[in-house]
């Protein structure tokens, strides 16, 4: 069977965009279809500046919302990546495999990079080296799919890089991955900045919906969005991008064609009403759901413990193998024990 993994970076709450984006389609479609794995990707949250308590609670959030969203542990497999020994191990074998240009290459790592030293700050390593670690959560468990946004593409390439030549040099050892995407990708951009995507880790409220907004909050966000001089309501990135984001956030919702409900529209408020009323009631069930599992939070736990130990028994053997390949003496076992007591 296809084996999909996908991980959430827990550096902010989940936003309209990560679930109209990728998460949705997790819970409708990849989990019924393949093995499925979604890892709450805690380490690469360490790659920027952190709060450590906010780390940890937006990690539990997150699985929470996984499960919210309708994934189901029955069909597929949660987990924390911090809980799994196996991607840091496999990381720094895959860090003697790619190349500092490589690394430097990555478009994300630039612009975030970039962004650090304009504010003055400093660059964490693993800011650079994140990519392989990302590799190593994607290599790990022999996955074939990885679903993705956009954004990721370069990275999942990147994975496919290294997994190709590890297998040249040191015998097969990984299966080579590709990025998937859906083909009506829903992209949502920022409702305040919509060049922008509605990124989560941004963190300026009134752009983007949260997936655990109360109805109120969400009215008044997207009431409030800018929309584009022009009367018209057109689906055109380019000249109306404000409307434009909020016709595929219409879409994404109703299951609509951005362009044919464009036409159903003349006014701004008309569309921003309706797209207000929409999310709402897209958003209505995670939250409802979100809610009942806070109030049992044995059960979460539950689902990461086992979710754990399922990953590290898909991990173990790949990692392990890689390990041997690459040239590392194998531990020495114990002397039989049991035969001795
Ligand atoms: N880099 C991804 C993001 O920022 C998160 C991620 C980490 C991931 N490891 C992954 C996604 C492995 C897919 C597969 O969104």
């Amino acid at each position: 069977m296809t084996r999909v993994f996908s991980g959430i970076k827990p550096t902010g709450h989940l936003t309209l965009g990560n679930y109209l984006g990728a998460m949705r389609r997790w819970a409708t479609v990849d989990q019924h279809r393949a093995e499925a794995l979604f890892c709450v990707v805690d380490l690469h949250a360490l790659t920027v500046d952190h709060d450590p308590a906010r780390v940890r609670r937006v990690s539990r959030q997150a699985a929470t919302l996984l499960l919210a969203t309708g994934i189901d542990p029955g069909l597929c497999t949660v987990f924390v990546q911090s809980h799994v020994d196996e991607h840091a191990r496999l990381s720094y074998l895959l860090e003697c495999v790619a190349t500092d240009g490589e690394m430097r290459r990555m478009v994300q790592y630039r612009e975030k990079a970039a962004r650090e030293r304009d504010r003055g700050g400093s660059v964490r390593l693993s800011l650079l080296t994140y990519p392989v670690l990302m590799a190593a959560d994607i290599l790990a468990h022999r996955t074939d799919e990885v679903p993705v946004g956009d954004d990721q593409r370069q990275h999942v390439e990147l994975a496919r890089d290294i997994a190709a030549r590890f297998n040249q040099r040191y015998g097969h050892t990984f299966v080579v991955p590709r990025a998937t995407h859906p083909e009506v990708a829903a992209r949502v951009m920022n409702l305040q900045e919509p060049s922008s995507k509605m990124g989560k880790s941004d963190d300026s409220g009134p752009g983007i919906v949260y997936l655990l907004d109360e109805p109120d909050v969400v009215r008044r966000k997207i009431g409030r969005a800018v929309t584009d001089s022009g009367q018209d309501v057109r689906h055109d990135r380019e000249e109306r991008p404000g409307v434009t984001n909020l016709l595929e956030i219409l879409a994404a919702c109703t299951g609509g064609d951005p362009e044919a409900l464009a036409g159903t529209y003349s006014s701004y408020g008309a569309l921003k009403k309706d797209t207000a009323d929409a999310v709402v009631e897209v958003l209505r069930p995670v939250r409802d759901r979100h809610r009942e599992l806070c109030a049992d939070p044995s059960y979460v736990e539950g689902v990461l413990r086992d979710g754990a130990a399922r990953a590290r028994a898909v991990a173990r053997p790949t990692v392990d193998a890689a390990y041997r390949a690459i040239g590392l003496l194998p531990p020495v076992p114990e002397p039989a024990l049991n035969a001795a007591r």
